[in-house]
């Protein structure tokens, strides 16, 4: 195979209480990325839509050339060179993974035409090093549901130990993108260092709730543990409207609501998808009555991660 397109997820990471350890992967948006191989090495981005003109072209800055330079390094098939084409369909600096959707669409894309010498699951690192180029920390919990699909735990980074958690079957995600812009590395920049004791314990308790929650399964106690008393609250200033919104969604039926990632989206879980859509429009209702225009999606937990699109 000489050239491949390929379609990568956005994704919720943090799913409230668990900052850097949970995300997961949704059906759309997400990013899509065209390789195909060159005679003389050395990688190329070509063109990239989507983006009024805001990506880098630097193959060191850009986080899908970096991942594809760091995965043909591990292989020592530096040799071999790309020409990169990257079409954005989803927000920059939405907190829907806009870095990390890329990052997994031009890695998996890089493996594909080298005859898939590594497993899914061990293009990772590649990705993550993607993230270190977007905002300076290569957390996976975005990268980790775009490449595998599903809902992750990355229960340690060093070493890397992923985890791909069951969900219940009618679990919906709202998601709500309103027409601001919130740098990843600014909203990391703001949050404390140190947490009590006390803080510790409240939010360890939900962590294993919503674990518990997906498992058993448990729509009620999904609920009452999407509770963030660490990150959220640093965070909400940053987004205008932000407990309107969120009382939006539950009074609406969500199960509960809180920050997609570093923001300014807001995500909601629902049980079944009629709740899910009245859900989002309430949501999006909330922003517009602030004069906030935003973008609404409503989808089931993708469980594919990227996939292979017809040419
Ligand atoms: N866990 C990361 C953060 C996700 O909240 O900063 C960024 O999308």
């Amino acid at each position: 195979m000489e050239k491949i397109r390929v379609y990568a997820p956005a994704t919720v990471a943090n799913v409230a209480c668990g900052f850097d350890i949970f995300g997961f992967a949704v059906n759309n948006p997400g990013d899509e990325v065209v390789l195909e191989k060159k005679s003389t090495p050395g990688i190329v981005i070509k063109e990239i839509t989507g983006d009024d003109g805001r990506l880098p072209k630097a193959v060191e800055k850009n986080t899908a050339g970096i991942a594809i330079q760091k995965y043909l390094a591990h292989i020592g098939r530096e040799d071999q060179g790309f020409e990169l084409s990257l079409h954005k369909d989803m927000p920059l600096g939405s907190g829907l993974g806009s870095s990390a959707a890329s990052a997994v669409a031009g890695v998996f894309a890089a493996n594909e035409l080298m005859g898939r010498p590594l497993s899914q699951k061990d293009l990772l690192p590649f990705a993550m090093e993607g993230e270190r180029v977007a905002c300076g920390s290569a957390h996976a919990d975005n990268v980790g549901p775009s490449l595998l699909g599903g809902f992750i735990v990355i229960r340690s980074y060093d070493p890397l130990d992923i985890i791909q958690v069951p969900v219940p079957a009618d679990l919906y995600a709202s998601i709500v993108h309103p027409q601001i812009e919130v740098n990843t590395k600014d909203a990391r920049g703001i949050l404390d260092k140190e947490i009590s004791l006390a803080t510790t314990i409240t939010q360890m308790g939900n962590v294993a709730g919503l674990v518990a929650g997906l498992l058993l399964p448990d729509y009620e106690l999904i609920g009452r543990s999407l509770v963030d008393v660490i990150i959220e609250p640093s965070r909400a200033i940053l987004i205008p409207g932000f407990a309107e919104v969120k009382a939006a969604a539950i009074a609406s039926g969500a199960l509960g609501c809180s920050i997609s990632g570093s923001g300014p989206s807001l995500f909601a879980l629902s049980k079944g998808e009629e709740t899910a859509q009245k859900v989002a429009k309430a949501m999006a209702a909330e922003f517009a009555a602030l004069g906030i225009g935003s973008e609404q999606y409503v989808s089931q937990i993708n469980q594919k991660g990227p996939v292979v699109l017809a040419d």
